[in-house]
């Protein structure tokens, strides 16, 4: 059954109090929704060598992935801010790569502050597709 956005932003809220980010400081949440409505969470899981920290939507991505999920709709995602949290370009690859172009949705505690498709966060985006064309 097809979740509603409220309960993909509640589920990147209840995801984001797991984070493990004492480096930064700054917990997210995401929470990603497949075609047949499951909701599949991340939080930013950091590292104290800091470059290899992922962020929470990788981790809800990779998550998905290992459980068997290939089809996306939708990833909501949070932080404790008044601006919108958005993906960044590591995680708009990987995005696209696992989910084409999802709809993003970016919340804090209290309220969605933004609504986005992810073709716009990336517009032109180095696919499976650049890896067929014929060489030399
Ligand atoms: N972070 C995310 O998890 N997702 C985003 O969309 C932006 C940044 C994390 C990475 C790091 O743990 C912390 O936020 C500060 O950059």
């Amino acid at each position: 059954m097809a979740s509603s956005v409220d309960d993909l932003l509640a589920a990147a809220r209840a995801a984001r109090l797991h984070a493990h980010a004492p480096f930064s400081g700054f917990q997210v949440g995401a929470a990603l929704e497949t075609a047949d409505g499951r909701i599949i969470t991340g939080c930013n899981v950091e590292n104290v060598t800091y470059g290899l920290t992922i962020c929470a939507e990788r981790v809800a991505v990779f998550k998905a992935i290992s459980d068997g999920f290939r089809q996306f709709t939708r990833i909501a995602i949070v932080a404790d801010a008044e601006t919108p949290t958005p993906p960044c370009g590591a995680c708009r690859q990987i995005l696209w790569e696992f989910g084409g172009d999802l709809e993003i949705i970016l919340g804090n505690l209290q309220d969605e502050i933004g609504r986005y498709r992810l073709r716009d966060l990336l517009p032109l985006p180095f696919d499976q597709r650049h890896l067929s064309e014929p060489g030399e």
